[in-house]
């Protein structure tokens, strides 16, 4: 069993359906008389973070992806289960023992209620650390739009369905960014952020075994050094070996190159597609291209908003609900 969520693929259709409401009236002022120091509260708990272990900086972004992924960025995925009463999203499929950086928002929320009790939500708290985060390790700034609340419910299940899997095609994945209003830029401007990080054997096996997409040395260096054909499923590899913990564009340079960890990964080179094709290679070519969309994206992946709606709460701890 390589993943628990592979066989949801086939549920994309379902998720489109589901929709994508964007703008719930954020601004980038929301909290500027209420919490004048927010900002720089939050960068420096992610500089701290990512000082002391740089792979912190993509846990931390990717924490924001499986946040807003999943019912809108609304601090779901923050949410402890309690035992009896409510299974959230930590222990879903795509998010057990893998998703991380919870501490360090944590960290970050314990500050920000010594300078403004009871005010920012935990959601926008995730979506200034995932900005900080990407501009730590070299990548480009935005101002992120404010005012999220934080949601008083979710559930594996929303997790499950709505995440895109690694073994994931092309049509699966363009599919599943639809249903959340985001298209093939979004998608392989999004899916830069594999430029940064960390991954288990477990989720890029198949690739590196399977696929004739994949290059033939890279593939059989990593089946010999990190990922064998039975265990080790927990080892990991760098997404981006040139520069593991630098946001630059490498990724779209080993894309081209085929050499790169996950079958999602490189479904948006040399599949078929000219649109995800020629983005690619754009983006190969030029660092400042892949900066601007990726930075477009990422707001634009910030403003999905929760199908219920504005209702939900400033939690005061980021783990359970108030
Ligand atoms: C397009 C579909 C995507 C798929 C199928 C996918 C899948 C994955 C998988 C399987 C891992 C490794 C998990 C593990 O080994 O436990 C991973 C890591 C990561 N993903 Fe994605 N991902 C996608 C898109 C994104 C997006 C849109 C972002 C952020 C904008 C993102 C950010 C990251 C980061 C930063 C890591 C490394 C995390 C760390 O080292 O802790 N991913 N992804
Ligand atoms: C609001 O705060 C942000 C971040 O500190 C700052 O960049 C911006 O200029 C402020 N806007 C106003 C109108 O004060
Ligand atoms: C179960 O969770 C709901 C929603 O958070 C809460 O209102 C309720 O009090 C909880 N019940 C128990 C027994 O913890
Ligand atoms: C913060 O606000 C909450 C809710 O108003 C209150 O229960 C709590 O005691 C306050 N904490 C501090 C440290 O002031
Ligand atoms: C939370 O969501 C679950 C699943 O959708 C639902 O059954 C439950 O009633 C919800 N609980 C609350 C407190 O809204
Ligand atoms: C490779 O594909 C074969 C045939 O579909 C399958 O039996 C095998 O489990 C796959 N191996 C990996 C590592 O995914
Ligand atoms: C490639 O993807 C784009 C964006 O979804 C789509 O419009 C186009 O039809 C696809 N082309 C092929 C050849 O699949
Ligand atoms: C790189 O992309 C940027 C932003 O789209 C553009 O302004 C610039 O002209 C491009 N540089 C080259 C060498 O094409």
């Amino acid at each position: 069993m390589q993943t628990g969520w592979l066989w949801l693929s086939a549920f994309a259709a379902v998720a489109a359906l589901a929709g994508g409401a964007q703008g719930q009236g954020l601004s980038r002022e929301f909290y500027n008389a209420t919490c004048p120091a927010l900002q720089a509260v939050v960068r420096r708990g992610v500089a701290r973070a990512v000082r002391r272990e740089p792979r912190m900086g993509a846990s931390i972004l990717r924490l924001f992806f499986h946040d807003c992924f999943v019912n809108g960025c609304d601090a779901s995925v923050l949410l402890d289960d309690v035992p009896g009463n409510f299974t959230g999203e930590k222990n879903a499929g795509p998010n057990a023992n893998s998703l991380r950086g919870y501490e360090v928002i944590d960290a970050i929320k314990a500050q920000v209620e010594a300078s403004c009790n009871a005010t920012v939500s935990c959601a926008d708290i995730l979506a200034l650390a995932a900005r900080d985060a990407v501009n730590l390790l070299g990548g480009p700034s935005w101002t992120v739009p404010l005012g999220r609340r934080d949601t008083r419910n979710t559930s594996a299940g929303a997790a499950n369905t709505n995440l895109p899997p690694p073994d994931a095609g092309l049509p699966t994945l363009l599919s599943m960014f639809r249903a959340k209003g985001l298209d093939a830029r979004d998608l392989t401007a999004l899916s830069g952020a594999h430029t940064v990080g960390r991954a288990r054997c477990a989720v890029f096996r198949s690739h590196i075994y399977n696929d004739s997409a994949a290059d033939t040395a890279f593939a059989a260096g990593l089946r010999a050094s990190v990922c064998p054909a039975a265990g080790g499923d927990g080892n990991l590899a760098p997404l981006e070996p040139q520069a593991p913990d630098a946001f630059d564009n490498g990724y779209f340079r080993d894309l081209v190159a085929r050499r790169v960890l996950l079958r999602s990964d490189q479904a948006l080179y040399g599949a078929g597609n000219g649109t995800t094709d020629g983005l690619v290679r754009a983006y190969a070519a030029n660092g400042t291209a892949f900066a601007a969309d990726f930075a477009a994206a990422m707001v634009r992946l910030g403003g999905l908003a929760p199908a219920s709606g504005s209702g939900g709460e400033v939690r005061l701890n980021c783990r359970r609900v108030n």
